[in-house]
């Protein structure tokens, strides 16, 4: 599979409670994690056992070479990302409470160099082998158009996380790709409806403890699965897991619901570890969880 998307590095700092405007909070020190929707997607894919190429671009820096050192030691063919000159590698500072929410604040960096040709170029010299594409949209509106265009185009199954919803994800909803936002997202993009309209495709809410909604055309009514009961620590990277395990799951051929049912379990299991893929599980690790772990009362 193919994941279309950012790479950053966070910079984590916990707190006894996250700032409100003009306020400083203090915690004990950074943290420092690999980051990016996309890369964390890639990662979470990796770790369940799928084969996955990442595309997208780092800077000439040290950030962006230990970006790109990890992700191979997670076993990504990285060959897709491009190293820039004159621009920096993308960062995100995160701030998580106590509860394991957060607030993050991300300067793009060489995200926001990500144009839709070098996408078009990476996806058309791979995607004869490819069983999914999954696309994210913190790289340019026309980066994200251009991914899911050439997707569809061959035929390739593809997920759109409309994370954080912009122009470029309005417009490749029409595409048909499966569609999974959260519900603030949901509501951005005009609502289930709305969305199951313009993309003919599967939509799939994801809800934090509560699960997931999932959607399919012309079938009525959606269906809920549960997330497992979860200790919550840091809920950063959540919704990327969800998604690489999702698209990992597609790309192996399986039927949607017993995808979307895997990727709920790994999402619930990453928030009990700090950093974004510290929790992100594989095939052996995840099966290990589900078994020791009820689903009703969840958490995720
Ligand atoms: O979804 C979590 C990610 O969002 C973080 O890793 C951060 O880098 C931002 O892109």
């Amino acid at each position: 599979m193919i994941v279309v998307g950012a790479i950053n590095v966070d910079l984590v700092v916990r707190a006894p409670r996250l700032p409100r405007p003009g306020e400083t909070v203090v915690g004990p020190g950074v943290e420092y994690f690999g980051g990016g929707k996309g890369a964390n997607a890639a990662v979470a894919a990796s770790r369940i056992g799928a084969e996955v190429a990442l595309v997208g671009a780092v800077g000439d820096d040290d950030l962006g070479r230990n970006a790109i050192a990890e992700l191979r030691a997670d076993g990504i063919d990285v060959d897709g990302v491009a190293t820039l000159p004159d621009i920096a590698t993308g960062v995100a500072l995160i701030v998580v409470d106590p509860a394991g929410e957060n607030l993050i604040a991300v300067g793009a960096g060489a995200n926001a160099a990500v144009t839709a040709d070098r996408v078009r170029e990476a996806l058309q010299s791979r995607l004869a082998d490819t069983g999914c594409v999954l696309v994210s949209t913190e790289i340019p509106d026309d980066a994200v158009v251009a991914a899911v265009e050439t997707a569809t185009a061959a035929g390739v199954p593809c997920v759109l996380n409309p994370a954080p919803v912009s122009a470029g994800a309005r417009e490749a909803l029409g595409l048909g790709p499966i569609v999974t936002p959260n519900e603030h997202e949901l509501v951005d993009l005009g609502g289930v409806d709305a969305v199951l309209t313009a993309s003919g495709a599967a939509v799939i809410v994801t809800q934090g403890a509560a699960g997931v909604n999932l959607f399919a055309v012309g079938q009525a009514p959606h269906i809920t699965i549960p997330a497992p009961t979860a200790e919550v620590r840091d809920t950063t990277g959540a919704g990327d897991t969800f998604n690489g395990v999702l698209a990992a799951r597609l790309a192996d051929g399986i039927d949607l619901e017993a995808a979307v049912d895997d990727a709920v379990a790994a999402a619930s299991r990453s928030v009990e570890f700090v950093g974004a893929r510290s929790g992100m599980p594989t095939a052996t690790e995840l099966a290990a969880w589900v078994s020791t772990t009820p689903r009703d009362a969840g958490q995720a």
